[in-house]
């Protein structure tokens, strides 16, 4: 059913005309390989040795000479041939089984359709070959199936020739014109309708879009495409780059382990990233379609024209397009609301990995199993390390620093080292110390102080920095810190920057760069003590400390011109309202939340003049997670009290206010439902007043909670609405609400991940029994992984007080769940392990029962290498 020809290219394997074939489940191939420099002189040749893992051999043939067992060794991972020339033509047949393939890596069969995923090492698993990023090949492809049930036969590249075959089968070729590695190959088999558009490349030339669904979801694909056009202009237009191939198509499978691939000119994706329509999807859910689709296409130069030398250095092509998909958002939304997004993420979950025993560099130095580490350290922290070098180098140098780097590098292997060195070489910088970022892992901590002397009217700024021990890495080396900073005065203005010893004013924004241990930036000529507005739009990954106090906060929160460091005030006043409130918890006495945070609250409720998206970031408790990471050692029981109790007073205190703002909202958003930012915003605000509002409600609060979930004609009202039920008490609405949601979507599967989770996320006495209960509904697969994500692992993730909870029920739930996907789906059951793997972090009573369930899964017979190297370094 497949043949695949290519055209073998690499610095030692050099060739051309690779082409196989073989019917359902076979594959065979056949190409043309070159070893350079070998067989010259008297030296022999070396072995070739073929990747090859869970593939049965039918037959190999060396220049059409078929070979005997005795010519090759098979073993459970390789195919060994000793070819007799430097050049030759080899052909292998091999069978596999799709349909039985759970760990959907390879070829696999989801639901009707076939697919691939072969990014990091699934290619192995369709044939033998050399799978490694640096080995580019020319790939032609042919597809055989029957045309009834396979009407759609999809590969990279264009398509070339197509026909019937007999008995109803028929056949397609595609030939992909870039060389690449095996893991951006792909082929898609299926019943499948298709969307169309075209888009006008920069230099006139017209693509060919195509997004590929079951019919089904035809109606769900209009904000993929519109996005994937708005990716192909933004990148034409911030970096240069033009699509290279006539055609681009987009896959939506049901069954997919990450968000989406790559592959060239087949970008194959999990569909809850490409289908969103305003009655199945929420504003959030439209957002990531965006960026995913995005990061796809990007990758197109940032990963595929450049591509990776080894696997080392994913971050190459990873942390640089999160930074390009991140800032491709930013422009097409709100800017400051991305980085809050992004911050609040990186800060609750990177900074934990960063802090635990899976820590690693940015571009790692081992390991056992490559899929454990599309990390969020290689991915997002990936990103902030190139967001500090385009701070470092501007924008404009940024850019020259890219176009070098794509221009220099075109159809190569390279490593994280070739792309400082373009952005050094077109800058005329030095980036020496700065590849730190790459090879020390660990979140650095960053402590100022300031000193105000008022004879001279001079502030100096003493930054300490320091790095925890990692594993494997007990010292670490001062970092570069980008410190973008202003100084406030006392009206909230800021301040003209002269650095003392240096002619030139930083006018009234600056960027310090911190590179050693300690250092002292004094700025001179103030006409009055200033208060330091410090790494301004998270300019680094790093805790910063500062002592402010409390008032210092509210007034930062109320006053800094700078949007970001207002949220980041509020949400740091918060974080210390709540620290403090845990230690009152912890000693029993009553919990009094500090008068200044409801006040900070208050005003920005009673100020219509504000971004509601904003605000509804500034009202956003800080989460237990990151209350958790804050801690040396977290006391789950009181966080979770802690917060929830405070968000009761605030929505005791500011019920009036909150009333107000959430009835103006209401007539705001009536009328038709609208996308528009505006429109997004709203709601965003106005769904966290309810959420608010609901948790101390009056009958007509919880009315309209009842009419905003039946009469929404958006997901995100009806599922803000349904939230708030469901952590309600109110026990008969809540059942009445989730029934008739099942109901009304029981043949969306994605909008059923929705329902899971707002269940899996409540933390009402009884989680783990819901939890339980739900993996019985039919609705719930454990094969598919947006169903294991939304239930298990927004429960082991999300609801902490539940999985937590003081018997260890929950730690047993959870391992009992990764032994089964253990056998299933290896890469899941490796990343449901996290929650366990941070033991260290909580109470004597909870770490053995924590480890004990580790344990338990490190005696498994069978374990596979992801989940084994998880859970013995989590042992160590
Ligand atoms: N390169 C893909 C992306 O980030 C992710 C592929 C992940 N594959 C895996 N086996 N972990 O866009
Ligand atoms: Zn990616």
């Amino acid at each position: 059913m497949l043949r695949l020809n290519s055209d073998v290219m690499d610095s030692r394997l050099r060739g051309n005309d690779v082409d196989m074939s073989g019917d359902a489940g076979g594959v065979s191939g056949h190409g043309r390989v070159v070893i350079p420099g070998a067989g010259r002189g008297s030296s022999p040749l070396p072995p070739l040795v073929l990747d090859g893992q869970q593939v049965q051999l039918l037959s190999v043939a060396l220049d059409d000479q078929p070979l005997a067992e005795g010519d090759y060794r098979v073993d459970a991972h390789s195919l060994t041939l000793h070819p007799s020339s430097a050049q030759f033509e080899l052909a292998i047949s091999t069978r596999i089984e799709p349909q039985n393939n759970t760990a959907l890596e390879g070829l696999y069969k989801s639901g009707g359709m076939f697919c691939t995923q072969c990014e990091a090492e699934g290619f192995r698993k369709i044939t033998y070959y050399l799978d490694r990023p640096d080995v580019m090949s020319r790939f032609t492809t042919t597809l055989i199936a029957d045309k009834g049930d396979y009407p759609v036969l999809l590969s990279n590249g264009n398509l070339i020739a197509s026909g019937e075959h007999e008995a109803g089968r028929h056949w397609a070729t595609w030939e992909d014109p870039f060389p690449k590695p095996a893991y951006l190959f792909a082929l898609v088999a299926g019943d499948l309708v298709l969307i169309q558009d075209s888009f006008t490349t920069m230099s006139g030339r017209t693509i060919d879009l195509r997004i590929y669904v079951e019919s089904e979801n035809r109606e769900q694909c209009g904000h993929a495409m519109d996005s994937l056009k708005r990716s192909m202009r933004w990148d034409e237009e911030v970096y240069g780059r033009e699509y290279d191939l006539d055609i681009f198509m987009i896959v939506a499978v049901n069954d997919f382990n990450m968000g989406a691939m790559e592959n060239k000119g087949l970008n194959i994706f999990n569909s809850s990233c490409v289908l969103a329509h305003p009655d199945t999807a929420t504003d959030l859910a439209f957002q990531r379609v965006e960026a995913v689709v995005a990061h796809e296409y990007f990758h197109n130069w940032s990963g595929n024209r450049v591509t990776c030398r080894d696997w080392f250095q994913l971050s190459l092509k990873e942390g640089f397009t999160v930074f390009r998909d991140a800032e491709f958002s930013a422009d097409m939304n709100s800017r400051t609301v991305k980085r809050i997004e992004d911050v609040t993420f990186l800060r609750a979950n990177q900074f934990a990995e960063d802090a635990g025993p899976m820590a690693h560099p940015v571009r790692p130095d081992s390991f056992i199993e490559i899929s454990n580490f599309y990390t969020l350290t290689v991915y997002e922290k990936g990103a902030e390390v190139v967001r500090m070098l385009h701070t470092l180098c501007g924008a404009e140098g940024f850019r020259k620093g890219t176009d070098l780097y794509f221009e220099r590098h075109d159809g190569q292997a390279v490593t994280c080292d070739d792309f400082i060195k373009a952005l050094e070489e077109a800058n005329g910088l030095d980036f020496t110390q700065f590849k730190r970022w790459y090879s020390q892992a660990g979140t650095p901590r960053l402590e100022v102080h300031g000193h105000w002397d008022a004879a001279s009217g001079q502030f100096s700024l003493l930054c300490r920095q320091s790095c925890p021990a990692t594993p494997g890495q007990s010292e670490k080396l001062p970092f570069v810190i980008p410190l973008r900073m202003a100084l406030l005065d006392s009206q909230g203005r800021e301040m003209p920057l002269q650095l003392l010893g240096e002619t030139v004013s930083r006018g009234s924004e600056t960027v310090l760069a911190v590179t050693e241990a300690e250092q002292v930036f004094t700025f001179a000529g103030l006409a009055e003590e200033p208060l330091p507005s410090l790494l301004r739009g998270f300019s680094a990954p790093v805790k910063l400390s500062y002592p402010y106090s409390r008032d210092d906060r509210v007034f930062l929160a109320m006053h800094d011109p700078d949007g970001f460091n207002r949220w980041e005030a509020c949400q740091a006043l918060a974080v210390d309202v709540m620290q403090g409130l845990v230690q009152i918890q912890q000693a029993g006495r009553p919990l009094l939340p500090d008068q200044r945070l409801i006040e900070v609250y208050r005003s920005l409720l009673a100020d219509d003049s504000l971004d509601p998206a904003m605000v509804a970031e500034m009202l956003r408790l800080p989460s237990e997670a990151y209350l958790v990471e804050l801690a040396e050692v977290a006391d789950i029981d009181a966080i979770h009290q802690v917060r929830e109790g405070l968000r009761r007073a605030l929505a005791e205190a500011l019920r009036a206010d909150m009333l107000r703002v959430w009835r103006r909202l209401q007539i705001a958003v009536a009328g038709p439902f609208s996308a528009s930012a505006e429109a997004v915003a709203r709601r965003s605000l106005k769904n966290t007043l309810l959420g608010y509002l609901m948790l101390d409600a009056a009958d007509d609060m919880l009315a309209a909670c009842v009419r905003q979930f039946v009469e929404a004609d958006n997901m995100t009202d009806r599922q803000a609405a349904l939230v708030a039920l469901v952590n309600s008490p109110f026990e008969e609405q809540k059942q009445a609400a989730l029934a008739q949601f099942a109901e009304r979507w029981q043949g969306y599967p994605l909008v059923m991940d929705q329902w899971f989770s707002v269940q899996a996320c409540c933390s009402l006495p009884g989680a783990l029994e819901r939890v339980e209960a739900l993996m019985a509904h039919p609705a719930f697969n454990l094969r598919n992984p947006n169903k294991v994500r939304a239930l298990i692992g927004a429960f082991a993730n999300q609801n902490l007080i539940g999985f937590h909870r003081g018997d260890g029920a929950g730690y047993r739930f959870l391992a009992e769940r990764i032994i089964e996907l253990n056998t299933l789906n290896p890469q899941i059951a490796s990343r449901l392990c996290t929650p366990l793997t941070r033991w260290r972090k909580f109470d004597t009573a909870r770490q053995p029962l924590m480890r004990e369930q580790l344990q338990r899964i490190m005696v498994l017979e069978g374990l596979s290498p992801d989940v084994y190297e998880v859970v013995s370094k989590s042992l160590e």
